[in-house]
């Protein structure tokens, strides 16, 4: 079908434009991505990071179809999504952390940040915004757990930012519409394989909880699997972190 797509010079967050502008009325997919985010965000009011030129920063809107699993394993979708992209690009060493960062080599390439939005009348929507590091400046200081990359350090000649948005879409397209059609069981094995802690000690962060225990990977809705003392735990993708023990 038709969609529309906007480059801008500058935005504060791409995520933050999507989510507070209505869908057109016949809801098409939009995709919006800029230049230069001013307040780029991650999870729990975290900033995302970004020098002019030094990544690609974008977010899709994605409408779908309210279902009982819908939608459970959503951004984990999208990693994939991401994943296959760099595959195909030739990058080694791709892995997802659970539930939204990709990692080359144990280093932050990406991340990524589900909203969902819903308005009346309408199907409920989910705003995917993806943020990749293409070049970072030599002097960037980014604070985190892992350590971050750039595509420029993967790959000898690495594409600029509207052949990778361009891909990247590609593979948005084909990962959303299996799972619309089979939910995320279907891609629960392809997202394992690639599941960066598998079987490792890690702990878990939260605001109520903290747990410890060996990733056992994900379930059927996307939940983070973890074998403790006490037995195996379910942990939903929400407002925890985590790392390796
Ligand atoms: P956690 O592992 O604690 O759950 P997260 O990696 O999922 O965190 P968010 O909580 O969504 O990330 O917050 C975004 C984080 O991404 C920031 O805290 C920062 O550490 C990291 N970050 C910001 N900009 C960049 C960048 N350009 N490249 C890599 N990492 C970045
Ligand atoms: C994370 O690191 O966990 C999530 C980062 C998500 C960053 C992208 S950049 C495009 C979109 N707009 C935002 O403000 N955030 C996302």
């Amino acid at each position: 079908g038709q969609f529309s797509l906007a480059v801008v010079p500058e935005c504060d967050s791409t995520n933050s434009r999507l989510m507070e502008t209505p869908a057109d009325d016949d809801g098409r997919i939009a995709v919006l991505a800029a230049d230069r985010q001013t307040a780029g965000r991650g999870r729990r009011g975290r900033s995302w990071l970004s020098w002019p030129g030094a990544g690609l920063t974008f977010s899709l809107r994605w409408h779908f179809m309210p279902a009982p699993h819908m939608p459970a394993g959503l951004s984990l979708v999208v990693g994939l999504a991401v994943a296959r992209t760099l595959e195909e690009l030739g990058v080694e060493g791709v892995q997802l952390k659970w539930p939204n960062d990709v990692l080359i080599h144990g280093k932050k390439l990406a991340g990524i940040l589900v909203e969902l939005s819903s308005s009346r009348g309408r199907p409920p929507a989910a705003v995917i915004g993806i943020g990749l590091n293409l070049r970072l400046p030599a002097d960037a200081q980014v604070e985190s757990a892992t350590g971050v990359t750039d595509l420029a350090a993967c790959l000898a000649a690495p594409p600029g930012p509207n052949r990778l948005l361009g891909l990247l879409l590609g593979q948005l397209h084909h990962f959303l519409d299996l799972y619309a059609a089979a939910g995320f069981p279907a891609l629960r094995a392809a997202w394992q394989q690639r599941n960066a802690f598998a079987d490792l000690p890690v702990r878990i962060f939260g605001e109520a909880q903290e747990l410890a225990g060996t990733c056992a990977g994900v379930d059927d809705d996307g939940a983070l699997l973890l074998d403790t003392p006490e037995g195996r735990r379910r942990v939903l993708s929400g407002e925890v972190s985590l790392r390796l023990a």
